[in-house]
């Protein structure tokens, strides 16, 4: 038997306070407009089927983890491979079972549509991402997508009917993986012309092309697709996401809901040196252009730059660094490194970028390599919530007795371009010490449910309005 966490009760208490306090009313007598606050069809009245299937929730993290390129507990999942291919069977067989009619687009975003009795309105949409960094987690993104539709089963099993469509998407490629950039889907939806332009030509580590890639996936090999990707302004009237914090504050404040109010600043940098390389024997130290230590430097440069910031919120991560030809007996004649900084103060982080290229020239010429390549890959603005989807949010929680806590995304998310066309919001929730892209990430089940919760009241407030 599936275990359910019943939301019924939880929603007649506060209903039943809040009837109590305001008009002694019958407070057996429940309609949706006690839990959402807006009114609705007096046929779509019935509470008591509103429960998460927490059990085959956790079913499905759990069956979704094993396509995964490296062994559990870890999770390997990158754009395009076969186990990517697998999981996106997976999600769109779930969302079939759930009553969504399914499409994708040219690189693969999934969605899923649950049709509003007012197909005028543009829809709300909700969704993450289920792609999954080298000898990560279960949780990232995929909480975010498999929550959504299990809270479109919580609202059909309420007897919900929404008013605006309620869709979930699930992004192709957040993780910047395997063509180094992050967000891929979204900043296509999102109607990123740059990164359409560089679609033409990027390829992977193997030299295989996005567009070989994708077509091998089922999705485009044409270049001039990509611009259908493209989502109009306005298409949604709103998008929430459902997420891991991946920090340790919910956990270590005991708090069960984070609302988001902003996400950081992220950008990513790729560098390149190159020297003459030759016999770690042969060749004295003071004749060496070492590339290798050049790239040292700089990943030392770079912890320096990002702490004279002097603010806790500017982080810098040197997360790739190659070496070639990489034989411990080969002065390495080429490096290259990848570099993360991200901040919630735009101009700090890209003063930081400003100092990194400096630093990458002054040790390009004092070790006299050559810096044969400093490219920011991405440099984006933080986004904001929207007032009114905070408010949404908010609300939710609060008639679901959950706590909540107001905080800034540190992590990247597809909501950070959905803002760019949607009015967008964030649900978190706590996870194991705050560890994410490792395979010790972890919710527990209850938290799961608490979010997917959140989500279903949210998705029922926004389609109303
Ligand atoms: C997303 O995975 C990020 O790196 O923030
Ligand atoms: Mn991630
Ligand atoms: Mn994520």
């Amino acid at each position: 038997m599936p275990l359910r966490f019943s939301l019924s009760s939880l929603i007649v208490l506060c209903s039943f306070t809040a009837i109590l306090a305001h008009n002694n009313e019958d407070p057996t007598i429940k309609t949706m407009e006690d839990f959402s606050g807006y009114p609705i069809h007096e046929s779509h009245s019935h509470l008591s089927s509103l429960s998460v299937d927490a059990q085959s929730l956790q079913k499905q993290i759990d069956e979704l983890s094993s396509f995964s390129d490296t062994p559990a507990p870890s999770v390997t999942r990158v754009l395009y491979t076969e186990k990517d291919v697998l999981a996106r069977r997976f999600i769109k067989n779930l969302m079939g079972l759930s009553g969504l009619s399914v499409r994708e687009d040219a690189v693969g975003n999934i969605f899923g549509r649950w049709e509003g009795s007012n197909p005028e309105l543009s829809a709300v949409a909700t969704g993450s991402h289920i792609d999954a960094i080298p000898y990560s987690g279960k949780y990232d993104g995929v909480v975010g997508v498999l929550g959504a539709i299990e809270a479109i089963n919580v609202l059909t099993r309420s007897g919900f009917k929404p008013k605006r469509s309620l869709e979930v998407i699930m992004f192709t490629s957040e993780e910047p993986t395997r063509f180094g950039i992050s967000c891929l889907g979204s900043r296509l939806m999102a109607g990123s012309e740059t990164l359409a332009e560089a679609l033409k030509t990027t390829v992977d580590g193997q030299n295989i092309s996005f567009l070989d890639a994708s077509q091998s996936a089922g999705y485009t090999k044409d270049h001039n697709d990509i611009s259908s990707v493209f989502l109009k302004k306005g298409s949604y009237s709103a998008f929430v996401e459902l997420h891991i914090e991946q920090g340790p504050l919910l956990e270590e404040e005991g708090i069960p809901i984070g609302i988001v109010t902003a996400i950081a600043a992220p950008a990513s940098i790729k560098v390149e040196f190159q020297g003459n390389g030759g016999h770690a024997g042969a060749v004295l130290m003071p004749n060496r252009n070492d590339a290798g230590l050049a790239a040292a430097e700089l990943a030392l440069a770079v912890e320096r730059h990002v702490l004279e910031s002097g603010s806790i919120d500017t982080v810098g991560t040197v997360g790739i660094l190659e070496l070639h030809p990489g034989a411990i007996n080969s002065i390495p004649s080429k490096s290259h490194l990848e570099i993360d900084t991200r901040d919630i103060d735009e101009e700090r982080r890209n003063t930081v970028i400003e100092k990194i290229h400096q630093s990458a020239i002054s040790i390009a010429r004092k070790r006299r390599v050559t810096l044969s390549e400093f490219k920011i890959v991405n440099q984006d603005p933080p986004a904001l919530s929207e007032k009114s989807i905070l408010d949404a949010m908010v609300a939710s929680s609060k008639e679901l007795n959950l706590t909540h806590k107001l905080m800034i995304s540190r992590a990247y998310h597809d909501s950070l371009f959905m803002a760019r066309i949607s009015p967008m919001g964030m649900i978190f929730i706590p996870c194991y010490k705050g560890y994410s892209h490792k395979p010790e990430e972890y919710s527990s089940t209850e938290d799961i449910s608490n979010g997917v919760k959140v989500l279903a009241l949210t998705l029922a407030k926004l389609s109303l309005q």
